[in-house]
């Protein structure tokens, strides 16, 4: 598997979006990487005290939210200890910049709109010990809304996790499940795996040669994070890697030489 097919590789994945510029995991930085080329966007799911899904890198609102000014005495508990409507409350935006103040913490449902509804989506299962059945409310939004259908018939989702359990997890619910990687992805890693697993996503700073061809060995496709110098991107795009996850789409696209296939 190389991930969504019909579609020219490398892939370009904007990672939480378009998030060199826009504030990451929002609907302005989905809605930005669709303008600049991408074909996905990366992002991270958790489920709220009361079972949303929603996108969201940190364990805490700290960075990315004004969470210390409206709960202030919450401001550094996790993130998933908070329901749906009290994220809602929520800036996600202002921390970039006042043109994106107002934007919210977006949860997944929503997001099919904020990407125009044919870009791919790669969900990253962030923490799953802190999301307890994240992954099977993950599957029931993919089976249950028509938007979210297209886009898995079409082959257009992806479901990654750094946690082998929540890889499996997502594999046993008939979802493409890729394994995140912080290391090398070598033969011995690859040895243990879960042989429902589509692909790696390895850390490209990590990624040897022989990492590399130890995935093609083992009929596994290849992504690599989070990509964003020129030099890198020229090291990647030689190993000939699936895709490339990357927080500034438009420059891995002209890198590409063109538009959206
Ligand atoms: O999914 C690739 C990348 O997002 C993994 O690292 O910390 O940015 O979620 P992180
Ligand atoms: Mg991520």
């Amino acid at each position: 598997k190389t991930g969504p097919t019909a579609l020219p590789l490398p892939l370009v994945v904007g990672h939480r979006g378009n998030s060199g510029s826009a504030p990451e995991n929002t609907a302005a930085a989905f809605t930005e990487a669709r303008a600049a080329g991408a074909d996905m966007v990366e992002t991270d799911v958790r489920l709220t005290a009361d079972g949303e899904l929603f996108l969201f890198h940190d364990n805490t609102g700290l960075r990315t939210t004004n969470v210390a000014e409206v709960y202030p005495l919450r401001a550094k508990d996790p993130i998933t200890s908070f329901t749906a409507g009290e994220l809602r409350r929520l800036d996600a935006g202002g921390h970039v910049g006042g043109q994106y103040a107002g934007e919210g913490v977006t949860f997944l449902a929503d997001l099919p709109a904020a990407v125009g509804y044919d870009l791919g989506v790669n969900l990253e299962v962030k923490e799953p010990a802190s999301s307890p059945g994240v992954e099977q409310a993950i599957a029931r939004m993919l089976a249950e809304h028509d938007d979210w259908l297209r886009l898995l018939e079409t082959e257009r989702v992806t479901v990654s996790s750094f946690d082998p359990a929540a890889v499996r997890k997502a594999a046993d619910l008939g979802l493409p499940a890729w394994l995140l990687v912080g290391t090398d992805p070598d033969a011995v890693l690859l040895d243990g795996l879960d042989p429902r697993t589509e692909g790696v996503v390895a850390d490209h700073t990590s990624l040897s040669d022989d990492g590399a061809a130890a995935v093609r060995a083992a009929g596994l496709g290849l992504w690599v994070y989070t990509v964003n110098s020129p030099a890198a991107t020229a090291a990647v795009l030689a190993l000939g890697v699936d895709a490339v996850i990357t927080d500034f789409p438009a420059n891995l696209r002209a890198a590409l030489g063109g538009t959206r296939g």
